[in-house]
C-alpha cells in the first residue's frame, strides 16, 4: 500500500495548527482563572465601589453597569388603581412603581414619596432598614457600625453613606470573588425554618441564595438594645417569618403570634399585613425551584466572549435573553415558550383584578357600615376577613413575575383571597342592612386620581415636599459622598433620575 506522504502531511499540519489554537485558549482560560486568583482583596473603604472590582473583572462589570438599560418606570398605581384603596393609610397608596434595574435602587428609594421628605439626619417618616435591599453600603456600614445600631434611627441618618446601587459587594467575598451574602438576617432565617445557611449550602443554591438577601417577604421587628455607653435605644430590624415555612399561611401564623400589623387601612379600620417581595419563597414551591434550577441560571445566563465564559450580570427580565436562559433545557421554540408564559400572565390577571376589587369594596362598604353605625363588635369577624383575603392577595402578586415562577401557588392564593373578599362582602350587606342601608355600592375607584381621594393621600403636598428635600438634603448627600469618595462620578454618569411625579 502507498503511503500519501502529502496527505499526512497536511493532516498533521492541520492537527498541530488547531492544537495550537486549543492551547492558546487553554492559555487563555488559565490567564483568565491566574488573573483573578491574582486580584487583592478589595479594600473595605472601597468595597461598596462597583468600580473598585472592575479592574479584576471587566466583563462582571460591565454587564453590571448595564442594569442602567432596565429603566422603564411604570406606575403600578396607575396600571392597578385599586391598589391606594387597599394600601390607604400606608406609604404605598402615595407611590409605588415596578421594579426596574438594579442600577435604579437608591435613586428610586431617594425618589419614592414613601420615604418622605426629612430635613436633616434625625426626621422621618421610614426606619434606616428602608436602605438594606438598595446597596453594597449596607453591609459596609453594618460591619463599621454594628447590626443594632445599623438599625436604629430613621432613613435620613445614613442618607450620606448609602450611595452606590445593588453591587458586587452584596453578592461577592472581596478576597475571592466567591458567592457570599453579607446581611446577618437571612442565616438568622434560614436556621429558623430548619435550613442550612448560606456558608452550609450547596453552590447551586448558594446561586438563589444571593438573591434572597433582597427578594423575600421581611419585617421590621422591634428590638430594645443598650449601646456600649449605656444608652437604652430601639431597633426596627430586619426579620424575615420563616419560622413556620416559606408560605403565605406559615408568615401569617408568625406574624399573628407576634402580633404584628403593618398598618390600619384608614378607610375599613382592618388591621392589615403589607407584603414585602417573596421572590425567592414562591419561587421555591414552582416547578423551576423544585427541580433546581436557580435564579442565575435564567437571570444571569453563561455567556462566551471569545474563549472566556462569564456570567451575565445584567440581571433583567429573561424573556430578553431566551437563547442563552431558557434554550439550554427546553425544546420549544422560543415563540411558543412565550406564547405560554403570556397565558400565564393572563390567567394570573384575570384573578388578580377580581380579588383587587373585591377587596377594595370591602373596604369601602365597611366604611359605609361605620358611618350607618355599625360597632367594631359588628365589624370584627369582617376586618379579620379582609385581613386574611389582603394578605394572600399581596403575597401572591408583590414579586411581580409569580406567575410564572410559581402559578399554581400563585394562583390557588388569589381564588383563597377573593373567596375572603366575597365571605366579608357577603357578611356586610346583611350588616349595612340592619343599620338600615340598602343596595351600596361603592364609589368609583377607576381611576389613580379618584382611588387616591378616597384614601386621603395630600398627593400635591407630597410632592412639593419631595421636590424640596431634592434641593436641599439630596443635593447635600450626594456632595458629602463625592468628597469622601464614596461615590465616583462614573456610577453617576448617564443616570436620569425618573419618579411618577416627575413633570414631562
Ligand atoms: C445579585 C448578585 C450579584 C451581583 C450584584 C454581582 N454578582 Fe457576580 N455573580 C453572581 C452569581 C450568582 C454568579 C455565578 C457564580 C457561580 O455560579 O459560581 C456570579 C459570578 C461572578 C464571577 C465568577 C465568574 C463568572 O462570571 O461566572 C465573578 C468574577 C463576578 N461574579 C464578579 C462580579 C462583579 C465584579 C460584580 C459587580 C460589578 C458582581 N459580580 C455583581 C451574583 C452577583
Ligand atoms: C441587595 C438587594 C438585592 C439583591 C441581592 C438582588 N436584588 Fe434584584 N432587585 C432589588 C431591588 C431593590 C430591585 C428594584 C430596583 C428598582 O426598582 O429601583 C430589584 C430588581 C430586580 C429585577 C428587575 C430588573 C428590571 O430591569 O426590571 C430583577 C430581574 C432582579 N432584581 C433579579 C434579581 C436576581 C436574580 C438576584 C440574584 C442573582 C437579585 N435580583 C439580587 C434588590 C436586590
Ligand atoms: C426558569 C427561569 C427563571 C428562574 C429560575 C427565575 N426567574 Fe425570575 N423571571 C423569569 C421570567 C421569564 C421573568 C419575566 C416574567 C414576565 O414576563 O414578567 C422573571 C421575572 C423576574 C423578576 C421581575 C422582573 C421585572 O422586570 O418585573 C424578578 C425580580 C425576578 N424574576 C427575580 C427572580 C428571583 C429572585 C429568582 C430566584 C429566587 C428567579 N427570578 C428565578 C424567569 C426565571
Ligand atoms: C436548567 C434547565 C431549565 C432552564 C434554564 C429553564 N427551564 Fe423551564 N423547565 C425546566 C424543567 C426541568 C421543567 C419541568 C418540566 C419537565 O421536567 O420537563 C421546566 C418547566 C417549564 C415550563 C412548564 C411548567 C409550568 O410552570 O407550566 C415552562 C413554561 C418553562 N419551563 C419555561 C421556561 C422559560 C421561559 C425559561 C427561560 C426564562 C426556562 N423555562 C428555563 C428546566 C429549565
Amino acid at each position: 500500500m502507498k503511503i500519501n506522504y502529502k496527505f499526512l502531511l497536511i493532516i498533521s499540519v492541520v492537527a498541530i495548527g488547531a492544537m495550537g489554537l486549543l492551547a492558546g485558549s487553554i492559555d487563555d482560560r488559565e490567564k483568565e482563572r491566574v488573573d483573578l486568583n491574582k486580584s487583592p482583596e478589595i479594600a473595605h473603604e472601597d468595597r461598596a465601589k462597583n468600580e473598585a472590582w472592575a479592574r479584576y473583572y471587566p466583563r462582571q462589570y460591565g454587564s453590571w453597569i448595564k442594569t442602567k438599560e432596565g429603566s422603564e418606570l411604570k406606575d403600578m398605581l396607575k396600571d392597578k388603581p385599586q391598589l391606594a384603596i387597599l394600601w390607604a393609610g400606608y406609604g404605598f397608596a402615595k407611590d409605588y412603581n415596578a421594579p426596574r434595574g438594579h442600577y435604579y435602587a437608591v435613586q428610586d428609594n431617594r425618589n419614592t414619596l414613601r420615604t418622605g421628605a426629612p430635613v436633616d439626619s434625625k426626621t422621618g417618616p421610614m426606619p434606616t432598614a428602608c436602605w438594606t435591599c438598595k446597596s453594597p453600603d449596607v453591609p459596609r456600614m453594618i460591619e463599621e457600625d454594628g447590626e443594632l445600631e445599623f438599625f436604629t434611627g430613621k432613613w435620613a441618618k445614613y442618607g450620606t453613606e448609602i450611595v452606590n446601587s445593588i453591587g458586587c459587594y452584596n453578592c461577592h467575598d472581596p478576597k475571592t470573588a466567591e458567592l457570599a451574602m453579607h446581611v446577618p438576617h437571612l442565616n438568622r432565617a434560614l436556621t429558623a425554618a430548619g435550613l442550612p445557611t448560606f456558608e452550609e449550602s450547596t453552590h447551586q443554591e448558594k446561586r438563589n441564595l444571593v438573591c434572597a438577601q433582597c427578594h423575600v417577604e421581611y419585617y421590621f421587628k422591634k428590638t430594645e438594645w443598650t449601646d456600649e455607653n449605656g444608652n437604652k435605644k430601639v431597633a426596627k430590624v430586619v426579620t424575615l417569618p420563616w419560622k413556620y415555612g416559606l408560605t403565605a399561611e406559615g408568615a401569617e401564623k408568625y406574624y399573628d403570634e407576634v402580633g404584628h400589623t403593618d398598618f390600619t387601612n384608614k378607610i375599613s379600620k382592618a388591621p392589615i399585613l403589607k407584603t414585602q417581595h417573596p421572590g425567592y419563597e414562591l419561587y421555591k414551591s414552582g416547578i423551576h425551584g423544585q427541580k433546581n434550577v436557580a435564579c442565575a441560571d435564567c437571570h444571569m445566563p453563561y455567556t462566551q466572549e471569545g474563549s472566556v465564559k462569564y456570567s451575565d450580570h445584567q440581571l433583567q427580565n429573561p424573556l430578553n435573553t431566551m437563547d442563552r436562559s431558557c434554550m439550554p433545557c427546553h425544546r420549544e421554540s422560543e415563540e411558543k415558550l412565550k406564547e405560554i408564559v403570556h397565558r400565564k400572565y393572563e390567567r394570573k390577571d384575570q384573578l388578580h383584578e377580581l380579588a383587587m376589587d373585591n377587596l377594595a369594596k370591602a373596604h369601602l362598604e365597611t366604611a359605609k357600615a361605620m358611618e350607618a353605625g355599625a360597632t367594631d363588635e359588628e365589624l370584627k369577624s369582617i376586618r379579620d376577613d379582609i385581613r386574611k383575603g389582603q394578605w394572600r392577595w399581596d403575597y401572591a402578586v408583590a414579586s411581580h413575575p409569580s406567575f410564572f415562577h410559581a402559578p399554581e401557588e400563585t394562583l390557588r392564593l388569589l381564588a383563597v383571597a377573593n373567596d375572603y373578599a366575597m365571605t366579608a362582602r357577603i357578611k356586610l350587606v346583611s350588616v349595612l342592612a340592619k343599620h338600615g342601608v340598602m343596595d351600596y355600592s361603592a364609589p368609583d375607584f377607576s381611576t389613580k386620581e379618584n382611588a387616591q381621594t378616597l384614601a386621603g393621600v395630600p398627593l400635591e403636598k407630597l410632592v412639593a415636599a419631595k421636590m424640596e428635600f431634592k434641593k436641599t438634603l439630596e443635593v447635600e448627600w450626594i456632595k458629602q459622598a463625592k468628597e469622601r469618595g464614596l461615590l465616583s462620578e462614573q456610577t453617576l454618569k448617564g443616570s436620569d433620575p425618573e419618579a411618577s411625579y416627575f413633570k414631562k
